[in-house]
């Protein structure tokens, strides 16, 4: 047990899928693992342990932003030694030929500051995907996906639209709100992440999914993230 996670030693498998709400950890672990089980419900972040295909898979919750993120991915990489976290969440697209319910790989993710940036001095730290993940999920995917950067940003309502502007400029993809923080933490221990993003939502056109049809992507993430971590 660590301070924010209830699971026992060994309970924690070493492959972790990583969504941001703690009830879509339920709902994918009873639909795509054998055997699940609750593991942890510190502070209602819900995590459970089962199988897939012979393989032992965790879901665990992280919460929204990167303190969130961070203190789960600490806790899961040095105290459960966990070797492969993948996010598989939601982001706004940032770009016109991307739509709702595409896929984003997140290739890297910029930030302007996140839990960990302090340690690299005025140094810009990029973090990047394990490009084994990466290239495996691309190759599960079964619609529209796009590799590229990102923007791991510190807030949801956002009202710095010069800052969008620039990002659109760059390239960047679309925008969330945990990544770079966890690519971060990886590169640190050496361990693999990725992040595979649906679009839920586009600041340019400001169209938003339906809730309904989000369960439908986050399944599609679920196959893809399983495929890159096993495959
Ligand atoms: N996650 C999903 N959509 C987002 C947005 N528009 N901004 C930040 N994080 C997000």
């Amino acid at each position: 047990m660590t301070f924010h996670i209830g699971a026992k030693p060994g309970e924690i498998a070493e492959t972790c899928l990583l969504p941001g709400d703690p009830y879509r950890a339920r709902w994918a672990a009873e639909r795509f693992l054998d055997a699940p089980r609750l593991v942890s419900e510190t502070r209602g972040m819900l995590a459970y342990t089962g199988t897939w295909r012979g393989n032992p898979v965790t879901l665990h919750g992280t919460g929204m932003g990167m303190p969130s993120i961070s203190i789960y991915a600490n806790e899961l990489i040095r105290d459960y030694n966990v070797q492969t976290l993948i996010r598989v969440g939601s982001c706004g697209a940032m770009q016109p030929h991307i739509a709702l319910r595409d896929i984003v790989l997140a290739q890297a993710a910029s930030t302007i500051g996140s839990p960990s940036s302090s340690i690299f001095r005025e140094m810009r730290f990029a973090p990047v995907a394990d490009f084994g993940l990466l290239s495996k999920a691309y190759a599960a995917a079964t619609g529209p996906v796009h590799v590229g950067g990102i923007f791991t940003s510190d807030t949801f309502y956002d009202e710095r639209t010069d800052l969008s502007d620039q990002l659109q400029r760059h390239g960047c993809l679309a925008v969330e709100m945990e990544t770079a923080e966890l690519y971060t933490l990886a590169a640190r221990y050496q361990r693999r992440a990725l992040a595979i993003l649906t679009v839920s939502d586009h600041i340019l056109t400001r169209a938003a999914l339906p809730s309904a049809e989000r369960e439908t992507s986050f399944a599609d993430m679920i196959h893809m993230a399983l495929h890159a971590a096993f495959a």
